[in-house]
């Protein structure tokens, strides 16, 4: 007998009543009649997505744990229909070290609620080929703090590793060009101006623009694959677009906050807003209509504390949570028909999982991991920042009404989050 039989699931989308059996933490089957199992979840119905992957979150362990840590930014994960994350190496000290390294995966091991894997900081040319038998998830480069020579040193360093399961290795990209920030930056601290408002001009769309060009021009003399993190403009993705066509090895990432505000939400929820790359303007920024052609949705989860986001403008941190409203954002959309759950699928499960070498994840099929997520289309609710697991009480989506929720969230077998409350369990390295 099986360990556990899913009852009375949709999963879409194809519309018919399917069960799902689950043992030692796999699914080994989907049938359309009720499967004998020694425990029956009855999913009356709702719709079972496989569990989300979030290849883009600050877990801020160790090193910065009053603004989170991995047991409280986990738990947002599972409240938030994630089973997989996959963190920054930009903590103290950065993963950027073998030591640094090892050290995150046993703190992520003792923590974490959900699956996870580590993104290395690239920024220690020494180490970055010890690292390598580590299996970080990619090399994660800031762009905006590196110089060109500095950034094709770590290219051509990268481009001779090997990757994960005898796939390339990946370089993850924040693409905003160093040189124009720091002049536009400057422009506007001599400004004296301190409205937030400002913040989107300090960055423009030009950084990101030439970073993503530069980006693809030396991923194609390197011969490497890249992932450019949080595009944020439509430009951004046409050039990604192009750059793929023309046959660069490159996949892109946006973000809710990208698709779903603009730079106005400074001006209204001030620091709270406030992120890297900025939010854009209405006519820049990335639209529900452009999603096609992105690879992935991250959050970027970037918690920090309601102090440091109530300092001036320049002073306070960019960032903003992200694992709680994610999934009720989108969902509103598919509910409004704006998005399909198809991209849904593509976008949070199935191409993170991909691209990131994330086997036995993803997918609804035999075979996987028993991750899921059970989603209420018709739940109602207003986004409130007061509630969430991670310790960023704050939200540029406080008060939005939202149609679409998760109700529970299963990790290999185990439900680790029922109607919003969420259960002890032992999240592993997803390379190990
Ligand atoms: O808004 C951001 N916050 N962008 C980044 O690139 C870094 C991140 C953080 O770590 O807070
Ligand atoms: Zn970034
Ligand atoms: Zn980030």
């Amino acid at each position: 007998m099986l360990d556990i039989c899913l009852s009375n699931c949709k999963i879409v989308p194809e519309n018919m009543t399917r069960y799902v059996g689950v043992n030692n933490g796999k699914i080994v089957s989907i049938k359309s009649s009720p499967i004998a199992a020694e425990k029956t979840i009855d999913i009356d119905g709702k719709i079972l997505l496989p569990g989300l992957i979030d290849a883009h979150v600050h877990m801020r362990d160790p090193g910065f744990t009053y603004k989170e840590d991995f047991r409280t930014g986990t738990k947002a994960a599972a409240a938030g229909g994630f089973t997989t994350v996959i963190d920054m190496p930009n903590t103290k000290p950065p993963t950027n070290t073998v030591r640094a390294f090892r050290d995150k995966i046993k703190i992520a091991e003792r923590k974490s609620l959900v699956d996870f894997g580590l993104h290395a900081g690239a920024d220690e040319p020494k180490e970055i080929r010890e690292l390598a038998k580590l299996k970080p998830s990619s090399y994660k480069i800031f762009m905006d703090l590196l110089d060109d020579d500095h950034l094709m040193n770590l290219f051509d360093e990268i481009s001779n590793l090997p990757g994960i399961n005898g796939s390339k290795p990946i370089v993850s990209l924040h693409a905003e060009d160093k040189e124009i920030v720091n002049r536009y930056t400057q422009m506007e601290m001599s400004e004296e101006n301190l409205n937030p408002i400002i913040y989107a001009n300090a960055r423009p769309p030009l950084a990101e623009e030439v970073a993503i060009s530069k980006a693809i021009l030396m991923a194609n003399e390197y011969d490497l694959k890249i992932h450019i993190c949080h595009a944020s403009t439509k430009k951004s993705l046409n050039q990604i677009k192009r750059a793929k066509v023309d046959g660069c090895n490159i996949t892109s990432e946006i973000t809710p906050h990208h698709m779903f505000l603009d730079s106005s939400y400074l001006d209204r929820y001030g620091n709270f807003a406030k992120t890297n790359p900025p939010l854009r303007s209405r006519s820049d920024k990335i639209k529900l209509i452009d999603i096609y052609k992105a690879d992935t949705i991250g959050t970027d989860h970037a918690p920090h504390s309601i102090a440091e986001k109530e300092e001036n403008i320049w002073n306070a941190p960019p960032g903003i949570p992200g694992l709680e409203t994610a999934l009720p954002l989108i969902l509103t959309q598919v509910n409004r028909g704006k998005i399909s759950f198809a991209d849904v699928k593509r976008l949070l499960c199935e191409n993170p999982a991909e691209i990131f070498n994330i086997k036995n994840k993803g997918y609804i099929t035999e075979g996987m991991d028993a991750d899921f997520v059970v989603v209420d289309m018709k739940r109602e609710t207003i986004i409130n920042p007061d509630n969430f697991y991670s310790k960023a009480h704050y939200s540029p989506f406080k008060g939005e009404k939202v149609k679409g929720i998760p109700i529970m969230t299963i990790l290999r077998g185990k439900i680790v989050m029922e109607e919003a409350e969420v259960f002890e369990s032992q999240g592993k390295y997803v390379y190990s």
